[in-house]
């Protein structure tokens, strides 16, 4: 980068972005401040600030279109699915194949931090194991090694963190030792960030000399890949498929090839799994098409009308939520990222530590200023093939999200707990279950132990262990 720039090229710049208020405290920074100072404001987009300032403003609107014509997606159903064995079958076939043959690589977006758990570590961190208190981390790379030993070939492991999370997540794969996996086929990038901004369009300071910044949302992976040369490095490697999960789903099922094989079949550029929603109100965010084209509308994006409406069968039209849960083909982001696509703009309207014009540090009470995101899913817009298929939540879905209550520690060991409760079932065990079907006893099954119910039947000793049911 160019250092040599002089406060009169800074101030030319702020001043045709219309945010020259940023170097109003210039007169009082010490020489590495003005530096920081420097290096950001070198590094503000010319086209975009403004941009993002007139989004802010209200006066042009990037993301919400009106959504009363959405329609529920074309959906692969469950039911259905089990019911055609001839394209289950050759859908696992073609999965396996592109096991079989390297073309499958994982992605995780892990640079969310933990705020509703009530935690700033990185999610990924969080000790979830029912017994041996494993964390999510763990479990993920044990699924994809069991994947590797069982299709005879490495899986790129692709984990996207951000400057919050970066740091304590790679020193948290060091200290375990890649949990066992090598660690030149793991590809750490960090997501880009955003300046937040006042209501009326100004660039938030944090400090005097530092520019307020927040993550760009998952849909900064697109420029993060690219910038990192991750996309790259996997369509040298031969990667046709990019396994995508979010890092707070405990009982992701990890580059499924059933999954893999419905999306190379239909020729998607992207595929989605959802599961029927608990109740119209569940946060989940919906797929469905407008006006021709796959989108996802958030819950909160759902006016009420929509969520409750029903089918004559009395199902609910959106019934359908979506688990984040998504094959994209290379190609495809490739040429998102070639014909510079690119996704909207999200608005959070959040409380935002900042330092006032006159220079004062403010912890906001009330929400002060927007926080600016993309969503990944916004790239469905630009699909011309998705596969959308349904799956059954108490194998695929139990998130990490809040402290207590739904989609919290408890139910996720709990989920986790039953899900093998379920297999040793499948092998003939009996285990005590309480009235709501819950196991009464933890049960805990490493990957690397067995990736299937028919493996753990194998392997299995009778009689077993203990009272406490861990196979690693
Ligand atoms: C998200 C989806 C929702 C879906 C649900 C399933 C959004 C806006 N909504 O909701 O449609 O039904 O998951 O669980 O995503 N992340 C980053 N960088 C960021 C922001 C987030 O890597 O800048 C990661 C987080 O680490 C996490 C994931 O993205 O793994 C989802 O973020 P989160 O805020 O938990 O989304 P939800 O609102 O729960």
């Amino acid at each position: 980068m160019k250092m040599s720039w002089k406060i009169g090229d800074l101030r030319d710049k702020l001043d045709k972005i219309g945010q020259g208020h940023l170097l109003n405290f210039w007169g009082e920074l010490t020489c590495p401040q003005r530096k920081e100072l420097t290096r950001q404001i070198v590094g503000l987009d010319e086209n975009l600030i403004p941009q993002l300032s007139e989004l802010v403003r209200g006066t042009v609107n990037s993301s919400s279109q009106d959504k009363s014509n959405l329609r529920p997606a074309d959906t692969l159903l469950l039911q259905d699915l089990q019911r055609d064995e001839l394209r289950k079958k050759q859908a696992l076939q073609s999965g396996e194949e592109a096991l079989t043959q390297g073309k499958v690589a994982v992605v995780v977006v892990a640079g969310g931090q933990g705020t509703r758990l009530g935690s700033i570590r990185p999610k990924g961190l969080f000790p979830i194991g029912p017994i041996t208190k494993r964390s999510l981390f763990q479990y993920h790379v044990e699924k994809i090694r069991a994947l590797e030993m069982r299709y005879g070939h490495v899986i790129p492991f692709c984990i996207m963190t951000s400057e919050a999370t970066d740091r304590e997540t790679r020193k948290f794969f060091q200290k375990n030792k890649c949990f066992g996996k090598d660690e030149s086929s793991i590809y750490f990038f960090v997501q880009g960030t955003l300046p937040t901004f006042s209501p009326d369009g100004k660039i938030l300071l944090e400090k005097k000399w530092r520019i307020s910044c927040s993550p760009d949302g998952h849909g900064g992976i697109l420029n993060a890949l690219n910038h990192h040369g991750v996309l790259t490095s996997m369509a040298e490697q031969g990667i046709e498929c990019l396994y995508y999960f979010q890092v707070d789903n405990v009982l992701t099922q990890i580059a499924d090839p059933l999954y893999l094989g419905l999306h190379r079949q239909a020729g998607a550029d992207i595929s989605a799994k959802t599961i029927a929603k608990r109740d119209p109100f569940e946060n989940l965010g919906n797929i469905g098409t407008l006006d021709g084209r796959y989108c996802v509308i958030e819950y909160s994006e759902l006016s009420e009308q929509q969520k409750t409406r029903r089918r004559s069968d009395g199902r609910l039209v959106f019934e359908q939520g979506s688990i984040a849960l998504h094959v994209f083909r290379v190609s495809f982001l490739q040429s998102l990222i070639d014909g510079n696509r690119r996704l909207p703009y999200h608005l959070a309207f959040k409380k935002i530590s900042c330092v006032d014009e006159s220079g004062r540090a403010v912890e906001p009470t009330q929400p002060n200023g927007y926080k600016i995101e993309q969503f990944i899913f916004d790239a469905f817009h630009f699909a011309e093939k998705v596969m959308v298929v349904e799956t059954d939540r108490k194998k695929e879905f139990s998130p990490i999200k809040n402290a207590d209550g739904n989609d919290s520690p408890i139910t996720a060991r709990r989920d986790l707990t039953n899900f093998f409760a379920s297999w040793l079932h499948d092998c003939g065990v009996d285990l005590p279950f309480d009235k709501n079907g819950n196991s009464r006893v933890p049960v805990e099954i490493s990957p690397l132990f067995a990736d299937r119910p028919d493996m753990l039947c194998k392997k299995i000793a009778r009689p077993l262990p203990s009272k406490d049911y861990l196979f690693e």
